[in-house]
């Protein structure tokens, strides 16, 4: 685990989306794990400046981590009502780059049978060939995507409640600007496993702010444990790099 430190967020993205890119210009069919999420908006805005500059997505191919359950891409609702990671993700990346929209692949909220969604998610993952890259964020109950504590580390694709914690801090990031009161947020998921993400190549876990510095520092130093999900990076086997800005370093022992 290749554990970097950056003076400012700005640089935590700009180094997440060099790292990115490389892989793009190596690999110009690459596999791209996606994640949604504050952490992930200023690398998907660099991704977009350098697409500008001539990084081609035509071949990409992703993977997004996570959806919540009732809700998937309807184009036809306006954007403050639909708070779909689907929704996220087109209007934060790819509605700006050339991605080709049969490359795109979200897990289905809307799916009549949420269990056959997962299954038909980790079966497309699959046949993609797996994934080159996953990018990665970690909420602050040490949830890897929506894997929240107590979910095992060999985990597959499944349908996840979400904790009080994650609820809030989704409710003041994204879901205030519905008009959905707080009581009404979606409290189910379909998410990838913790298994599913350890399959990946490599990945790029990234972590800004000091509100997620004591998490980051037991994810990345501490017991590894399903209790926090994130801990599973120190099992990965392949290349993995976690870009920290100050404040998500802040707590660190080790350095
Ligand atoms: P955040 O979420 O980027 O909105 O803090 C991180 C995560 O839940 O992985």
């Amino acid at each position: 685990m290749n554990i970097i430190i950056k003076r400012s967020e700005r640089e935590v993205s700009r180094a997440a989306a060099d790292h990115t890119a490389a892989l793009i210009r190596e690999k110009p069919d690459a596999v791209l794990g996606l994640a949604t999420g504050a952490t992930p908006l200023g690398t998907y805005r660099e991704l977009i400046r350098m697409h500008g500059k001539g990084l081609d997505f035509s071949r990409i191919v992703t993977f997004n981590l996570d959806e919540y359950i009732g809700y998937g891409m309807d184009l036809s609702r306006p954007y403050s009502k639909d708070q779909s990671y689907a929704r996220f993700m087109h209007e934060e990346l790819f509605r700006h780059i050339n991605i080709h929209r049969s490359n795109i692949h979200i897990p289905n909220g809307l799916a009549d049978d949420p269990k056959e969604e997962c299954r038909r998610y980790e079966r497309r993952i699959r046949d993609a060939g797996g994934i080159d890259l996953q990018l990665l964020g970690i909420g602050r109950t040490g949830h890897w995507a929506f894997n929240e504590p107590g979910t095992p580390l060999d985990s597959r694709t499944h349908i996840q409640i979400l904790s009080k914690k994650t609820l809030d801090d989704n409710f003041r990031l994204f879901f205030h600007r519905s008009g959905l009161e707080r009581e009404m947020m979606p409290t189910r998921s379909i998410t990838m496993g913790v298994g599913t993400i350890l399959e990946a190549r490599s990945l790029l876990m990234i972590a800004t702010g000091k509100r997620k510095a004591s998490i980051t520092a037991a994810a990345l130093e501490g017991e590894i444990t399903s209790s926090l999900t994130a801990s599973a990076v120190q099992l990965f086997k392949g290349p993995a790099t976690v870009l920290l800005d100050r404040g998500a370093a802040f707590a660190l022992q080790k350095r």
